[in-house]
């Protein structure tokens, strides 16, 4: 039981691996892509749907929980997994970042974060210690360091104060965790684009002997090729036998890019988001469902496709769904752009344990 990352095969030609990520409720396959549940739900699909989809492992975040329905209400149910009906491997963020990201009003200090409630004004005190009670209360599989986000751009030394307060806040969340055995703590290094930050910050998280490692603080507004940079320069630092995790990346391109640098694991809110504005992913570029051009068209969105979407249905009947705003739609757009980022890094999975990842992915790993 516990957890336990083995690695099955390591790219001749990059740092790219494949392996499995063992937990106690089940197995995750890396690389892989980690759709967003937010609120307990990964918007539009039912869990049978997320199973389909090839889903092992989703995300779901401390922040929203929190505030609705709580955590009293999910440990009550039995915890997260009971609550949403998934069975399967689930990590949930810390919060740190969506309090940066969603709430206007925040005073940042050592202690913590205190904010306002954007659902009923109400101030709310988020420290390293609350985001891990609240995490052991919804009892994820894997639960995610309390960090700050510096904004981008924003100035070095105030980059620096941030990564330095993440990791004291690190250290207060391992003494603040109560259950190790059943939940994985990871660690996030941040340091934003300034590649020494970073660096110094990897090299303090390591000595911590954490059980897995993110890279935080990217996808916040730089250019792509810092998100390469920054990833290509830390992500072969990181402990070989525990699995790393990119936060926040889900593009063809950066993911490819960030498997060739020795990444294990993704989420984004991308397949989803773009599936609520009827947004297809196809082989690498998005459609707008939307669009005339597919009135007429009664070929399957991908042809290739398993999901029920492309099994079943054309793109007239996906357009006709769009354009009469049939929530039908969305649903099966969400249901095929899911299922179509987690075979891309199945493709991608299986080109590294017969090691033709480089030449079968040349394509995406070109800048
Ligand atoms: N999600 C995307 N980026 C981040 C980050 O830097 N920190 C946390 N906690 N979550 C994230
Ligand atoms: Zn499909």
């Amino acid at each position: 039981m516990g957890f336990s990352f083995q690695l099955q095969a390591n790219c001749t030609q990059t740092q790219a691996r494949a392996g499995v990520f063992h937990t106690p409720h089940g197995r995750v396959e890396t690389p892989r892509f980690m759709p967003v549940g937010t609120l307990a739900t990964v918007k539009g699909l039912t869990p049978e749907q997320l199973e389909q989809a090839g889903s092992q492992m989703i995300l779901a975040n401390t922040y929203h929980l929190h505030l609705q329905p709580t955590e009293t209400i999910i440990e009550a149910a039995g915890g997260l997994h009971a609550f949403m009906g998934w069975e399967q491997p689930i990590l949930t963020d810390s919060g740190g970042f969506q309090v940066f990201s969603l709430s206007k009003l925040r005073q940042i200090s050592e202690e913590g974060v205190i904010f306002r409630s954007p659902r009923d004004g109400r101030k709310i005190n988020l420290t390293p210690e609350r985001a891990i009670a609240i995490q052991n209360a919804l009892g994820a599989d894997v639960i995610m360091a309390f960090d700050e986000c510096p904004p981008y751009p924003a100035e070095r030394s105030a980059v620096k104060d941030a990564t330095d307060r993440t990791y004291r806040w690190l250290e207060r969340c391992i003494r603040a965790h109560q259950r190790p055995q059943e939940q994985a703590l990871f660690g996030i290094v941040q340091g934003g684009v300034h590649l020494d930050l970073r660096e110094e910050a990897a090299r303090a998280l390591i000595e911590l002997d954490l059980p897995g490692y993110a890279i935080g603080g990217v996808s916040v507004g730089e250019p792509p090729e810092f998100i390469h940079e920054i990833v290509k320069a830390i992500a072969p630092l990181l402990p070989e036998a525990k699995p790393r995790y990119l936060m926040g990346v889900g593009t063809y391109r950066e993911m490819a890019r960030a498997i060739a640098s020795g990444i294990d694991l993704f989420d984004c809110v991308i397949p989803t988001r773009l599936g609520r504005h009827g947004a297809a992913l196809v082989r690498g570029e998005r459609w707008n469902l939307k669009n005339a051009r597919f009135k007429e068209d009664y070929r399957p969105l991908d042809e290739t496709c398993p999901c029920a979407a492309c099994q079943r249905h054309s793109r007239a009947y996906l357009n006709h769904l769009i354009k009469s705003r049939e929530m039908l739609g969305y649903i099966l757009i969400s249901l095929h752009n899911v299922t179509e980022l987690i075979r891309f890094t199945q493709e991608i999975r299986a080109a590294i344990l017969a090691d033709r990842f480089a030449e079968e992915f040349a394509p995406w790993l070109e800048s």
